[in-house]
């Protein structure tokens, strides 16, 4: 998968992609990311990249133009499945879409700032807009973070055992049950004894009991679904 993310703030990516899976999935050739400082497609003499909305009451906007140019260039060089804007106003991100994400070969993530951007390049350019959350971040970067972590650590082949990522919360609509490891008895607390007993089939049954009881304790609102 190859994804192009357009920021004005391109080194903030270089810590959370330079580390743990995502890095070794970009090693491994399971993913390219590039970054494109959105400055950079500014036409305007002092690299302006935002402006005053019309009839606006504070706040800037993202200007049109070096965006539009920008993904226009990309678009000239492969085909993209997908170009996402980063907005506390759009879908919130489940796993059950990220479960389906792993099937892109490209896509363009577009990191909002200010008070957003330009609707038209909304209506004309952006498939897909997403959010975090019900709570406004300074921009869209770490929203942009989030989505390719989800993404690229269930594309196959991008966490060594496979079965990791199936069994993480979520995927089943239910949290993941308690775990535990070594020592077997640590400060006086103890492993529940039926998963020291070597038998699969009753421990598969008491962590799926288990982790219906946390959803129906923590999350109850994901048995409804
Ligand atoms: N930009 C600002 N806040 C955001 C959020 N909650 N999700 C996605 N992008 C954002």
């Amino acid at each position: 998968m190859r994804i192009d993310i357009i920021t004005l703030f391109p080194e903030m990516f270089e810590g959370p992609f330079g580390h743990s899976i995502v890095k070794r999935a970009k090693d491994k050739g399971i993913v390219e990311i590039f970054t494109h400082n959105l400055r950079d497609w500014s036409l305007d003499k002092h690299k302006r990249v935002d402006d005053y909305p019309y009839a606006g009451k504070g706040g800037m906007l993202m200007s049109p133009q070096p965006i539009a140019d920008c993904i226009d260039q990309l678009k000239t060089e492969r085909e993209y499945d997908e170009i996402f804007y980063t907005s506390p106003d759009g879908l919130l991100l489940e796993q059950k879409s990220l479960n389906q994400m792993i099937e892109y070969k490209n896509i363009i993530i577009l990191c909002g700032h200010y008070k957003g951007i330009d609707e038209r390049i909304r209506e004309h350019y952006i498939t897909k807009e997403f959010s975090i959350g019900n709570y406004v971040l300074s921009g869209g970067e770490l929203a942009a973070m989030v989505l390719v972590d989800g993404i690229v650590r269930i594309i196959p082949g991008a966490i060594g055992d496979e079965m990791s990522a199936l069994s993480d919360s979520f995927q089943d609509g239910l949290v993941a049950p308690p775990a535990y490891t070594r020592p077997k008895v640590f400060k006086g607390w103890e492993v529940p004894e039926i998963l020291l007993s070597g038998d699969e089939k009753k421990i598969d049954q008491w962590k799926l009991e288990q982790a219906i009881e946390r959803t129906r304790k923590r999350r109850p609102e994901l048995l409804n679904e």
